[in-house]
Order: structure tokens, then C-alpha cells, then sequence
């Protein structure tokens, strides 16, 4: 099995990329083989068994995939994308990116004939907004309020159509925000979601830019990789007639969050959240919503996390196994 992931030297394509290494397989055939491609170049060590094939190259430029095509990758993971902040900032850089580079990948799987190579792509809860009833699916209707939101709805529509055509079998998984994300704050607009616990439990302070009530629709990175790997063992007949699935996250407001907070880190960690509201990021956020009806992505297999204790927890259990 060859398996091309594209943003491998993303937080999401770094997690993908270990846990495939450690797993040695998908869907039950053997690993052989594993493509890494991302503008900044991907690193990961070396396997006995697994060709590891690391690539720096900008997805963007003209037929800069066909080759890799060319080597019909059996199952590709498509994460390279700027995040929502960014792409609200710099509409050009969003639509060369997330949608134009998409569309040039399912060009090239097209060219290369790779109607049976399973494409997962990540999209996002960003592509809904604006009026919304209380609890949505994955019927309803994508309004995006954001540019990161619309490039994922366009290409999620792409995606659906060239599966219905059998140029290629896709599957589009519409990602939480993903609560704890290790490191430091990225572009994203969620990006305070896992400020406010990560700095606090590491000693350091963070800001919310939100109001406390505001509520997220939450998944911890674990449960991410394990969907990403799920969705390629899917037969192509369960994804008729949409391939967009709604990932079953957990619904959670800051204030509950917060309560998480002090409950594992205790007063002093709580007392390092500064209120800071940020008008910017609190219209791109405050027009996702947060909670989803998700039976189908249950039917299919997928998994929530079980609280958001946990997800702080196994947070905090990973970062100090890391040290
Ligand atoms: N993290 C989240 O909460 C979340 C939520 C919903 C959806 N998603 C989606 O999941 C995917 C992965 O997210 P992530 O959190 O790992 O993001 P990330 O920013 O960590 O990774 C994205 C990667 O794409 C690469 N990239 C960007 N432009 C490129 C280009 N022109 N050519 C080659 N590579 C390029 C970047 O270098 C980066 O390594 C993205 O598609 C994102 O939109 C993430």
C-alpha cells in the first residue's frame, strides 16, 4: 500500500505520519510505501520496511504532483492548507492554497487514472454559518461566513463531484477544532482553544479573545488520526451519494473549558487566562457552530472523545511523556 499525505509537516500530517509508521498498515494491507510532501520539508526516521519518500515542494506550482501521481499512491491524505485566520488575511494566498491546489490534485489524480485511490480530505466545521438551526448534519446547507469556509465547501463540492463521475473515490471529513494542539498558537482563528489550557498547564499565560459562552465543536487529536485512518478503510459504497462526513466532536463552552482548567492545573492556572476580547477572531468563530447531530459518522465507525477531561488529560500525559 502506497499512501501520499500532502501537509505531512503539519501538526495534523506529523501525527498522521506516526501513527501510520507505527501501525504498519491500512485497511489491513501491508504499508510499503509513504510519501511525505509539504513546502516546508518533512522529516520522519527512517522504517525497515516502509519506503519513506520526503518531498519540499510547494503544491501550488503548476503540475508540481503529477509525478508523485504518476506512482499511483493508493490512499492520499490531503492536509496541506492555510489555516482560517491566514486565509481571511490573504484571500489570494486562501484560494491558490486551499482551492485552486485541490482542484490541480484532483486533475492530476484524473490524469493519472486513479479512480480507485481513496482522497481524504480535511475540511472544517468553518464551512457552515450564519443562520443555522439549532443542531445541524451533514445535509445542511454550507453557508460559509469566512474565506478559509468557502474555499473547504468549494473543494468539498469538487470532491463529490469527480467521486460521482469515478474519477477518483473521495471522502471529506469535516474536522472539529482540534483541543489540545501542542506547541505554540498557529494562524488559526481557534487557535486560543488550546492557548488557554496549554499555556496555563505549562506555566505560562494565555488570552481569550472570546466571550466566555461561547461554545466549540471539539476533537481531540487522537480521535482526529484515528478518523483520518478510519475513513481509509471505508467501502466506497458507504459514502453514496455524500462523501462529507461531520466528525461526532464534543460541544463545549470556553466557561466549561475553563472549568476543566482549574479542575487538573487548580486556581493558579486559571488565574494565568487574561480576557482580552479580540472583535476579529470572535465574528470568524462565533459563526461556526457547535452542535452537530453526527449518527451517520457514528454509523460509519467514527469515534468522540469521551469528556473533555480526558482530552486535558491525555493532553497533559503526552506532553510529559514527550519530555
Ligand atoms: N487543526 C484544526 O483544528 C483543523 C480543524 C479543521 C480542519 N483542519 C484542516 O486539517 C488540515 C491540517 O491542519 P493542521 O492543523 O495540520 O494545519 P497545519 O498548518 O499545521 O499544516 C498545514 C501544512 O500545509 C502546508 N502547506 C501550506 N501551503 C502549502 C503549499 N503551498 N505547498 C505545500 N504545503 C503547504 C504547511 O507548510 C503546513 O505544514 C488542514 O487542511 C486544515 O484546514 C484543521
Amino acid at each position: 500500500m502506497h499512501v501520499l499525505i500532502t501537509g505531512a509537516a503539519g501538526f495534523l500530517g506529523q501525527r498522521l505520519t506516526g501513527a501510520l509508521l507505527e501501525r504498519g498498515q491500512v485497511d489491513g494491507k501491508a504499508l510499503t510505501r509513504l510519501t511525505l510532501v509539504d513546502q516546508i520539508e518533512p522529516v520522519a526516521p527512517p522504517h525497515d520496511t516502509i519506503r519513506l519518500d520526503c518531498r519540499a515542494m510547494d503544491i501550488t506550482r503548476p503540475g508540481a504532483l503529477d509525478s508523485l501521481l504518476g506512482e499511483r499512491p493508493e490512499v492520499i491524505y490531503h492536509l496541506a492548507a492555510v489555516v482560517s485566520a491566514a486565509a481571511e488575511a490573504e484571500l489570494d494566498l486562501g484560494m491558490t492554497v486551499n482551492f485552486e491546489a485541490t482542484r490541480a490534485l484532483l486533475e492530476g489524480c484524473r490524469a493519472a487514472g486513479l479512480a480507485e485511490t481513496r482522497l481524504i480530505m480535511a475540511s472544517s466545521v468553518a464551512v457552515y454559518g450564519g443562520e443555522l438551526p439549532d443542531t445541524l448534519d451533514d445535509m445542511t446547507a454550507l453557508t460559509p461566513q469566512s474565506s478559509y469556509g468557502t474555499q473547504k465547501a468549494m473543494c468539498e463540492l469538487l470532491i463529490n463531484d469527480y467521486s460521482r463521475r469515478g474519477l477518483i473515490d473521495g471522502c471529506v471529513l469535516r474536522l472539529p477544532t482540534i483541543v489540545v494542539r501542542p506547541g505554540r498558537p498557529n494562524a488559526a482563528a481557534s487557535s486560543f482553544a488550546s492557548s488557554i489550557l496549554r499555556e496555563p498547564l505549562g506555566g505560562e499565560t494565555a488570552l481569550c479573545p472570546v466571550p466566555t459562552d461561547l461554545e466549540l465543536f471539539v476533537m481531540s487529536p487522537g480521535r482526529v488520526v484515528d478518523a483520518l485512518l478510519h475513513a481509509a478503510t471505508l467501502p466506497s459504497d458507504a459514502l453514496v451519494p455524500y462523501r462529507s462526513i461531520m466528525l461526532p466532536g464534543l460541544t463545549v463552552s470556553v466557561a466549561a473549558m475553563l472549568e476543566v482548567l482549574r479542575d487538573i492545573g487548580g486556581e493558579e492556572a486559571l488565574a494565568r487566562v487574561q480576557h482580552a476580547p479580540e472583535p476579529r477572531i470572535e465574528a470568524i468563530v462565533a459563526s461556526w457552530p457547535a452542535r452537530f447531530e453526527t449518527r451517520r459518522a457514528e454509523r460509519l465507525g467514527f469515534v468522540a472523545d469521551r469528556d473533555f477531561h480526558e482530552i486535558v488529560r491525555t493532553f497533559v500525559a503526552e506532553r510529559q511523556a514527550a519530555r
